[in-house]
């Protein structure tokens, strides 16, 4: 079974020398946790997939310490000096036309490869004396939840690994928005993520074709990854667009689980949840994950879960649930 190691000086100086040497280590990041090898090894990486069970098209994610460290791994350009200057570190990745220094594995082959810096405490510690970048897809199991603690990358790929960096739980919960910067003229939103699509607007002082639900024929072209069916729980998910009303709740039958945006007035049995008080996007996108585990452990028959409102974090937050109901 992997071991989870806290992020003491020591163990980070054995984290750094383990990766080194062509290993995995599952890392916390601010979005969610990573499966991480130098991205620079192309074995290294090629373990990556192995343990994720992952299709050799779906490129990984490469994970710097500052923008300045890019120009040795991509071409950049006006688009990602303006959004690295206003959101990095954090939780916004850019696809870029790669330099050779970048192994083919980690691209799927493509001739552009996706980076971000993070801005977790600990990640920032751990890579900020690695003298490579680090690959990173999310640590779970190909199409499966991605984790947003170290127990939950302990209870997939526990077997599968030897280290876990705990980091603590993720602050955002979804992973990072992605967009595609090769054409700095017409920036173009791949994946619907923690960083709201309003804010990178403003940077950019321009409005962003927003991709259609589930439209996935552009958005697998480019990015292989996108695909319909991802970060599923087994149990059947079905999502509603209206809020549930009280009275379903209270006349519900106990094995459907239903997952609502905020805290019901009155209905209290065993089988309602909610992501949080209010309806506080922050809260429920940082929940969302965890709380499909719970209710993927539980052994429920199906769970109905309520959709977000279709703006800023909400986007990310819908986009996952409708991939995770997709069937
Ligand atoms: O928040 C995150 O982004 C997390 C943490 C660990 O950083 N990582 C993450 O990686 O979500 P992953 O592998 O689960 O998703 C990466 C996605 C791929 O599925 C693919 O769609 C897209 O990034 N991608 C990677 N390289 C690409 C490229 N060259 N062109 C287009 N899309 C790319
Ligand atoms: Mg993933």
């Amino acid at each position: 079974m992997a071991k989870i190691l806290k992020p003491t000086e020591e163990n980070l100086r054995d984290i750094r020398k383990f990766l080194r040497l062509g290993e995995l280590v599952a890392i916390p990041t601010e979005t969610v946790y990573g499966l991480a090898a130098n991205a620079l090894d192309a074995d290294a990486c090629a373990k990556i997939f192995a343990a994720k069970q992952r299709p050799n098209n779906d490129p990984l994610i490469c994970h710097v310490a500052s923008y300045e460290a890019l120009e040795r791994f991509c071409e950049t350009n006006d688009a990602s000096k303006i959004l690295a200057d206003a959101f990095w570190p954090g939780p916004l990745t850019f696809v870029l036309p790669k330099k050779s220094s970048i192994p083919d594995i980690v691209t799927a082959g493509l001739d552009s490869v996706a980076v971000r810096s993070p801005s977790h405490p600990v990640f920032r510690q751990l890579i900020e004396d690695c003298d490579f970048p680090l690959a990173a897809p999310s640590a779970n199991p190909f199409a499966y939840i991605s984790p947003t603690l170290a127990r939950h990358v302990q209870a997939n790929l526990g077997d599968r690994i030897e280290y876990i960096l705990d980091g603590g739980p993720c602050e955002h919960g979804v992973e990072s928005t992605i967009m595609d910067l090769r054409d700095p003229a017409n920036p173009k939103i791949l994946r619907y993520g923690a960083l709201p699509i309003e804010k990178i607007e403003n940077a950019l002082k321009r409005r962003l074709i927003r991709p259609e639900p589930n439209s996935n024929q552009t958005a697998i072209s480019i990015a292989p990854g996108s695909l319909p069916k991802h970060y599923s729980p087994r149990t059947l998910l079905e999502l509603r667009s209206n809020a549930v009303r009280e009275s379903e709740l209270t006349e519900s039958d106990q094995s459907i689980a239903y997952l609502l945006l905020r805290k019901p007035l009155h209905a209290r049995a065993n089988n309602i949840h909610w992501l949080s008080e209010n309806g506080e996007l922050k809260a429920i996108a940082s929940r969302l994950y965890a709380k499909l585990r719970e209710l993927d452990e539980t052994g429920y028959k199906k769970i109905i879960a309520e959709e977000a409102p279709e703006l800023g974090l909400g986007l990310a937050i819908n986009d996952r649930l409708r991939r995770a109901s997709f069937r």
